[in-house]
C-alpha cells in the first residue's frame, strides 16, 4: 500500500503513514494530542484542523460549512490520508470560538456618519438674556421663549409647573446666562418640551446623555450613551430583582395581583434600573442629571409592571394589554433616577406577548432593510418570533416554560459560572464530556447545556424518538432514580456540591414540550405566508439564548429548522440594541413604530393548526423525519 508523508505545523519532524490512515491517528503518531469529545464520530467539531496542502478524504463534514472546507478545514476523525498532506492543528480556543460565536455580532457601533444636529430630537442651546429693567417688563419665561425662538425657531415651549417655579431662581442666580435643554420628539413642528434650563458655565461643561435600557424578565441592561458623539460610554447589567417574586412573566402577574404585589415588582425593577443608571454614572464619571433621555424596551409584562398599570388582562383571555404604545413620559413620573423632566420613550409593543423587546429586536437586526425571507427569533420563557421581509411581517408568542432557561428541570440553572453549556457523548461507552462556563467544577447544567445534552442523547441511542431513556444500555450512567429513568452527566465527585448532577426523563419531557411549541409556533407562521420554512434565507437568533447555544444540537432535536448553517446568526441583545438606535436618531425611533403598525399578530391559541403541529414536534426531531435531513444522515 501507498505510504504518505504527513506534516504538522508546530512538530519538526513529519511521519510517514499508509495511504488511508486517518489523521489523528497521524496525529497521535507524532504524540499530538487532538481532542476527541464525540469519540470521533464526526458528530462534535471539535477535532477540526486545517489541511494547508496535499489530498485528503473527507468522509464527513458535518460540522464544517462550506466556508469551511474552501478553506482548508477538516474532521481529523473523519479525514483520511491520500497524498503528502501539510496540516495545522487550531488551538483550542479558536475551535471553541468559530463553533460557538463566530456568528456573534459585534457590540453596538455608532451609525456611520452620525450628527446628532440631524438625527436627534434632543437639542441644547446657551442664550445671554438681557435682564429685565424698567423699561423692560417682560416676564422670565417669555423671555426665555423669545431667546429661544431667535436662536432655533422653535416658537413653542412647553414645560411643567415644577420647571416654571425654579425658572425665575435660575434666570437669576445664572446672570441670566444660560444652558437650555429641550426634546421635541413627539411634538408638532415648531413645538418642544422643555427639560431643563441651567447656569451657562455648569450646563457647557456638561456632557449630554441618554440611557438605553433593555428590560427583561430576567435581566435588566443599562447603555449610557453620549448623544453628542453616539458612543457607549458605560453599559452595566444586573438580574431583575423581580425575579425574587417569580421567574417568569405569568407569576410575575399573578404576584401583581395579590395586595400591593403590583407596586412592590414596580419598586423592584426600579430599584434595578436606577442601581444600574448609578453604576454606568459613576463609571462614565458623570451626574444623573445629565442624562436626559431614556429609550426602553421590554416585553408587555415588564413595561406595564414598570409604570404600575395592572397587567391582569394580559394573562387572560382576549388576552390584551392596557396598552401597546405608551405615551412619552417624564422621568420624574416613572421614577428613573436622572434629569427628572427628560424624557422617557417606552418604545411600542404589539400584543400581550409580543412587545417592544421584539420591535426593538426587529428593528435592530435589519430585518425590514432586506428583501429575504427570514425568521427573527428570541427565545426565553416565551418564545417570540417574527417571520418576514422588507414588505411584510408575521409574528407569534409561544409560551415554551422555563426550560430554556435553566429552570424546571432538576439540575438547571441560569447559563452563569458553572453551568454546563456543551456536551459530548461517546456513543460507545455512553461517556460524556462537557465544557463548562467559566471552567471549574459544574454545578448544573444550563438552556444550551440541556439542548446540547438531549441532542446527543438522542443521536448516541440513549433517547429514542419519542423521548425515552433506553434503560437497556450498558452504562452506569443510566439508571432509575427519584423522577424515574436517568441519565448522569457529571458524577458527585466531580461537581462543585458533590450530588451527582442528572437529566432525568421528566426533564426530557419538559424539554420536547418547550421545543415542540417553537417549532410549531415557526409552522404556523410559515403556513399563514404560504411559504415553506427550509426557504427561509436568513435566521437571526436575538436575546441570550443565542448567546452559548449550539444551531446543530438546536436542530438535532428539532428546536429550529433544518436549514444550513450559514443562515443562522446570532445577535445578541438586539433589544437594547433596538432601543441604543432609537434613542439616537428620529427616524429609526419612527421605523420602530412602521414596524410595530405593519407587523401581522398570530394569536396562536385561537389558530386550530398550532396545537396539530405541537403534537407533531413533540418527537425527536419530528415526527416527520423528512424535515431534518441532516440529522437522518447524523443517525445512520
Ligand atoms: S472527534 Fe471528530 S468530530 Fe468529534
Amino acid at each position: 500500500m501507498a505510504e504518505h508523508i504527513v506534516r504538522f505545523a508546530d512538530r519538526a519532524e513529519p511521519i510517514t503513514v499508509r495511504a488511508g490512515t486517518l489523521l489523528v491517528e497521524a496525529a497521535r503518531r507524532l504524540g499530538l494530542d487532538i481532542q476527541q469529545p464525540c469519540g470521533g464520530q464526526g458528530r462534535c467539531g471539535r477535532c477540526a484542523v486545517r489541511v494547508e496542502s496535499g489530498r485528503v478524504r473527507r468522509r464527513s463534514v458535518l460540522r464544517l460549512s462550506k466556508a469551511d472546507v474552501e478553506a482548508g478545514y477538516a474532521l481529523a476523525c473523519q479525514t483520511v490520508v491520500e497524498g503528502d498532506v501539510s496540516v495545522v492543528v487550531p488551538p483550542v480556543e479558536q475551535i471553541e470560538r468559530r463553533l460557538t460565536t463566530d456568528h456573534v455580532a459585534p457590540e453596538v457601533v455608532v451609525p456611520v456618519g452620525y450628527d446628532p444636529e440631524k438625527a436627534q430630537t434632543i437639542g441644547r442651546v446657551f442664550l445671554r438674556l438681557s435682564p429685565p429693567s424698567m423699561d423692560d417688563q417682560t416676564d422670565d419665561w417669555a423671555r426665555l421663549c423669545t431667546a429661544l425662538r431667535r436662536r432655533t425657531g422653535i416658537d413653542r415651549l412647553r414645560a411643567s409647573l415644577p420647571q416654571i417655579r425654579e425658572l425665575g431662581g435660575t434666570l437669576r442666580s445664572s446672570g441670566w446666562h444660560v444652558g437650555l435643554t429641550y426634546d421635541t420628539a413627539g411634538e408638532p413642528p415648531g413645538t418642544a418640551r422643555l427639560i431643563k434650563v441651567g447656569p451657562m458655565a455648569s450646563e457647557a461643561s456638561e456632557p449630554l446623555c441618554g440611557l438605553a435600557i433593555d428590560v427583561g424578565t430576567t435581566t435588566v441592561t443599562v447603555f449610557l450613551v453620549d448623544l453628542l458623539t453616539g458612543e457607549v460610554t458605560a453599559q452595566s447589567s444586573e438580574y431583575n430583582q423581580q425575579i425574587a417574586r417569580g421567574e417568569d412573566i405569568i407569576s410575575r402577574i399573578v404576584y401583581a395581583t395579590k395586595g400591593g404585589g403590583g407596586e412592590e415588582l414596580r419598586e423592584l425593577v426600579l430599584a434595578t434600573i436606577n442601581g444600574r443608571v448609578a453604576a454606568v454614572c459613576g463609571r462614565a464619571n458623570i451626574e444623573p442629571a445629565a442624562i436626559v433621555k431614556a429609550t426602553l424596551t421590554g416585553n408587555s409584562t415588564m413595561t406595564h409592571l414598570l409604570l404600575g398599570i395592572p397587567p391582569e388582562s394580559i394573562r387572560l383571555e382576549p388576552f390584551i394589554t392596557s396598552i401597546n404604545q405608551p405615551p412619552l413620559l417624564s422621568a420624574r413620573d416613572v421614577g428613573i433616577t436622572m434629569c427628572s423632566d427628560g424624557t422617557v420613550d417606552l418604545l411600542p409593543g404589539v400584543a400581550s406577548y409580543l412587545g417592544a423587546d421584539i420591535t426593538a429586536g426587529v428593528l435592530s437586526s435589519g430585518l425590514r432593510s432586506s428583501a429575504e425571507t427570514t425568521l427573527f427569533i428570541d427565545i426565553g420563557t416565551n418564545g417570540e418570533m417574527v417571520l418576514g421581509s422588507s414588505q411584510w411581517l408575521v409574528s407569534c408568542a409561544c409560551s415554551a416554560g422555563p426550560a430554556f432557561e435553566g429552570s424546571g428541570v432538576v439540575h438547571g440553572m441560569r447559563a452563569d459560572r458553572g453551568a454546563i453549556e456543551e456536551v459530548w457523548i461517546d456513543g460507545r461507552s455512553y461517556e460524556p464530556t462537557f465544557r463548562v462556563i467559566g471552567k471549574g467544577q459544574p454545578r448544573g447544567i444550563c438552556g444550551s447545556g440541556l439542548i446540547s445534552l438531549a441532542a446527543e442523547m438522542f443521536l448516541t441511542g440513549i433517547l429514542d424518538k419519542g423521548g425515552h431513556i433506553d434503560e437497556s444500555l450498558a452504562s452506569p450512567r443510566i439508571r432509575r432514580g427519584s423522577h424515574g429513568a436517568e441519565y448522569v452527566v457529571a458524577w458527585g465527585g466531580d461537581t462543585a456540591n458533590g450530588d451527582d448532577i442528572t437529566i432525568t426523563a421528566v426533564d426530557i419531557d419538559n424539554l420536547l414540550r418547550a421545543k415542540a411549541a417553537v417549532y410549531a409556533g415557526f409552522n404556523v407562521l410559515a403556513d399563514r405566508v404560504g411559504v415553506e420554512l427550509d426557504s427561509v434565507e436568513r435566521v437571526l437568533i436575538g436575546g441570550a439564548f443565542g448567546k452559548y447555544i449550539n444551531v446543530e444540537k438546536a436542530v438535532d432535536i428539532g428546536l429550529l429548522p433544518d436549514l444550513p448553517w450559514e443562515r443562522f446568526e446570532f445577535l445578541g441583545n438586539t433589544s437594547v440594541k433596538g432601543a441604543y438606535l432609537s434613542l439616537l436618531d428620529r427616524e429609526m425611533r419612527a421605523e420602530v413604530g412602521e414596524i410595530a403598525s405593519a407587523m401581522t399578530y398570530v394569536e396562536l391559541s385561537a389558530d386550530n393548526s398550532f396545537y396539530e403541529a405541537f403534537t407533531s414536534a413533540l418527537f425527536l426531531p419530528h415526527t416527520d423525519l423528512s424535515r431534518f435531513p441532516s440529522v437522518e444522515t447524523s443517525m445512520t
